[in-house]
């Protein structure tokens, strides 16, 4: 066990006293928060991005000509207005996304096999997976996300994001220029994504969760901007052990202090992961909520920021075992995660993997 205590520093006229900052998600606006939405049967795109159809306290005297996302705007406007100056509220849509190859391949070899053996190497003879792309069906269903974007622009009058922050993983550059390319955005709210270096996936040892170094990242998407201290090389990845939930909940909070400490606008879309948007919810105590690929979620968060030190307990990183050829069987749990190895190779659990990259 390895504690982290996550300080931040207020200052005052006489001393500095420590703070940390308490997330919650408010809840009773959307259908994704409440415990009998089925994740897996979820369509964003067929329930206005699963906000519900209610009136509203705030609802002012022509609200029969407001649509329901202007008149919830007017209740975020009234959160924020109302709020002591210790507290914010953010609307985060967070967007998983499309299929990549390391997608199609896990259905391919299916989940055990992939995990033991096939994540680890960079792809198979017709297909690449690490720092995977977008398959045709990934770009398809970032489309399905810009087309479903551009209908809530033109009919709900949504309020657009007015920051974006992506994933430094291909996979989510893509799905994000994809997704926000060609909309009617505010001029002075454009999309010009900033990437995120803790925004990426979970980080095992899949050659998946392994980005591209910055020169590369910049080529592919010029437009985009790097946080400060955006590393050329990929720092976190080790290709030996893999970050646990708790490890990542850290990150993720890590995350959140600094997007919520350095950005004070309302809207902000964050394109990531399945793992890592689960993480986040984690930290916002939003309840459970998988999103399918392309899937988006909007999160109304409450950040308080409060008098003391958190501390965060973590789990030291762990090896998972593997096989350096392929397994033999698809069990899905039992020893060494239901990694059968054939009887010549047992599996590896702490050595360096002989396909490992160079650092
Ligand atoms: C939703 O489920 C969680 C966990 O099962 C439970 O703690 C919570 O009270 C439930 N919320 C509602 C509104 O039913
Ligand atoms: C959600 O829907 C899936 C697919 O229809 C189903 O298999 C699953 O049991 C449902 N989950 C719950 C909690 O109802
Ligand atoms: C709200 O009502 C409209 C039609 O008035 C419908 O199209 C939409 O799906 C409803 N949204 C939800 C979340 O039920
Ligand atoms: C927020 O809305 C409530 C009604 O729900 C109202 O009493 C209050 O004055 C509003 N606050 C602001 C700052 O508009
Ligand atoms: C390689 O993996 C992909 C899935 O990512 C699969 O569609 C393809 O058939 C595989 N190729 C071979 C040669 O097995
Ligand atoms: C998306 O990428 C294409 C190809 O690089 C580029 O022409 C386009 O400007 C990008 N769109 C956005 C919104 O970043
Ligand atoms: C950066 O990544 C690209 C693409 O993988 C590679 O060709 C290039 O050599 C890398 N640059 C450095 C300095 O490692």
């Amino acid at each position: 066990m390895v504690c982290l205590a996550t300080p931040l520093l207020l200052s005052s006229a006489f001393t500095a006293v420590s703070a940390y900052i308490q997330y919650s998600t408010v809840t009773g606006y959307f259908l994704q928060d409440d415990n009998s939405t089925n994740a897996t049967t979820f369509d964003y795109t067929a329930t206005n991005f699963g906000l519900i159809n209610q009136s509203y306290p705030t609802d002012p005297s022509n609200a029969a000509s407001l649509t329901q996302w202007q008149r919830f705007a007017l209740v975020i406007a009234n959160l924020t207005k109302s709020a002591p100056s210790n507290v914010q509220f953010k609307l985060l849509f967070m967007g998983r996304h499309g299929e990549g190859w390391h997608n199609a391949a896990e259905s391919y070899y299916g989940t055990p096999a992939w995990n033991c053996y096939w994540s680890l190497l960079d792809g198979n003879a017709t297909a690449t997976w690490s720092d995977a792309h977008l398959t045709n069906n990934g770009i398809a269903q970032a489309l399905v996300a810009n087309k479903f974007w551009l209908s809530r622009i033109q009919e709900q009058k949504i309020p657009t994001p007015q920051k974006y922050y992506v994933s430094p993983l291909y996979r989510c550059l893509s799905t994000a220029n994809l997704t926000f390319s060609g909309l009617p955005l505010p001029p002075n709210e454009p999309f010009i994504p900033t990437v995120k270096a803790l925004l990426r996936e979970s980080i095992s040892e899949h050659t998946c969760d392994r980005r591209s170094n910055k020169t590369y990242i910049h080529s592919q998407f010029p437009t985009y901007k790097f946080e400060p201290g955006f590393p050329e090389t990929d720092q976190l990845w080790t290709g030996v052990t893999a970050e646990t939930n708790s490890a990542q909940d850290a990150r993720s909070k890590t995350l959140l202090d600094n997007i919520f400490s350095t950005d004070d606008s309302t809207y902000l879309s964050f394109t990531s992961h399945s793992g890592e948007i689960g993480s986040i919810l984690r930290v916002l105590g939003h309840r459970t909520f998988s999103l399918n690929t392309g899937a988006v979620i909007p999160v109304l968060v409450k950040a308080q920021k409060v008098a003391g030190l958190s501390t965060i307990s973590t789990q030291a990183w762990t090896p998972s075992p593997h096989c350096t050829v392929p397994p033999v069987t698809s069990v899905s749990t039992g020893t060494n995660g239901g990694c059968v190895c054939p009887n010549s190779a047992a599996p590896v659990t702490t050595t360096l993997p002989p396909f490992a990259v160079s650092t």
